[in-house]
Parts: structure tokens; C-alpha cells; sequence
């Protein structure tokens, strides 16, 4: 069996993301006596085709309530093949104590869940280094006052994985 886990992220939080639910299906895919089991784990741009897998994990960071344009890319030149084959999905974005935007508020990803017939999608909470953006993007977390800090849930990641191995 082949997985693909696939992400797109800009400052590298959702692609160490990836790399964990990536991660945390191959041992519980073993687990359960998959010998012959591969995981790839992928950013979005590098993704050309889904043939070659069973089925796909496909992911993005939030930013102004939206994928990013790989994600996305990913989800629109692959549809038909994303929806011949089970699909989970995930966004991570939602940062501070308690995590804000609400999970309801953080993404819209309803076209991609119709169009893939994804069973699933899950939105994990994120990373925020200040540092690291740039102009404009650190305007826009100064006037919305953006918690700084890393934010994400590594039980629930992986505990998501294991969901999706089941
Ligand atoms: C300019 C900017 C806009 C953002 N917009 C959103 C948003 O609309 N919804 C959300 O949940 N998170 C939003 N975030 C938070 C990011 O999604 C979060 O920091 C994420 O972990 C970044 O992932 P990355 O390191 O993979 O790029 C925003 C962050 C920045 C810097």
C-alpha cells in the first residue's frame, strides 16, 4: 500500500506537520501488518500525479482564510483521481491560548471537500514567529494583535493518524 502525505506551507510549520502524520501512519500502518506499506510525505509543489497511491493526505497552512495556491493546485489538476481514491485533509493556522480564529472561522475549504469526497478534514492549530515574516505579513499580525508561539498539538496529530491508518 502507498500513502502520499502532502502540505503546503510558507514558514514550515505545517510541513513538520506533514512529516509527523506522515510519520505516526507508517508505524501504525506496520503495526497492523502492513509490510509492504509507503508513506511519501511531499510539499505540494513537488506533487505531479496521485496515481501511483492508495490514498492521499493533502494539507495546507491558513493564511487570510485560505489554502495555499500549491494545495489548492494540488486539489484542482488532481480532483478526479483524488476522488477515485480515499482522501483526508487538514489546515493548520488557528494560533494563541485558546486557539484563534475558532476552528469553524479559520479555513473554508468546502469546495475541495465536495470535489474530493475527502472523508475528513481537520483543522490543527499552528506556528507563529514574528521573526520570521515579512513586512507585510508582520503588519497584518501587529494590527490583528496575532498570538506569537508554537501552537501545535502533537498528540492530536498523531492521534488523527492514527484514525486515518484504522
Ligand atoms: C499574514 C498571516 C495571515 C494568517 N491568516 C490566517 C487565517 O486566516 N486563519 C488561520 O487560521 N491562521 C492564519 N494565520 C496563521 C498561520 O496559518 C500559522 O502561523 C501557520 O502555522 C503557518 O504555517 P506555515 O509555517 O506552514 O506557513 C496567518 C498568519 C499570517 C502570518
Amino acid at each position: 500500500m502507498k500513502v502520499l502525505v502532502s502540505a503546503a506551507s510558507k514558514h514550515g510549520a505545517t510541513s513538520e506537520i506533514a512529516e509527523e502524520i506522515g510519520e505516526a501512519l507508517r508505524e501504525a500502518l506496520h503495526k497492523r501488518g502492513g509490510d509492504d506499506v509507503v508513506v511519501d510525505v511531499r510539499p505540494a509543489e513537488q506533487v505531479s500525479s496521485v496515481e501511483d497511491y492508495d490514498a492521499v493526505v493533502l494539507g495546507s497552512a491558513v493564511y487570510a482564510g485560505h489554502w495555499l495556491q500549491p494545495a489548492r493546485e494540488v486539489a484542482e489538476r488532481h480532483v478526479g483521481s483524488l476522488a477515485a481514491r480515499p482522501v483526508w485533509l487538514f489546515s493548520s493556522g488557528p494560533v494563541g491560548e485558546p486557539p484563534k480564529p475558532a476552528e469553524e472561522e479559520s479555513v473554508d475549504v468546502s469546495g475541495i471537500l465536495e470535489a474530493t469526497g475527502a472523508r475528513d478534514h481537520r483543522v490543527f492549530p499552528g506556528r507563529l514567529d514574528k521573526g520570521a515574516l515579512g513586512f507585510a505579513e508582520k503588519a497584518i499580525v501587529l494590527a490583528l494583535r496575532v498570538a506569537e508561539g508554537d501552537f501545535r498539538d502533537w498528540d492530536a496529530i498523531r492521534d488523527w493518524a492514527r484514525e486515518i491508518a484504522a
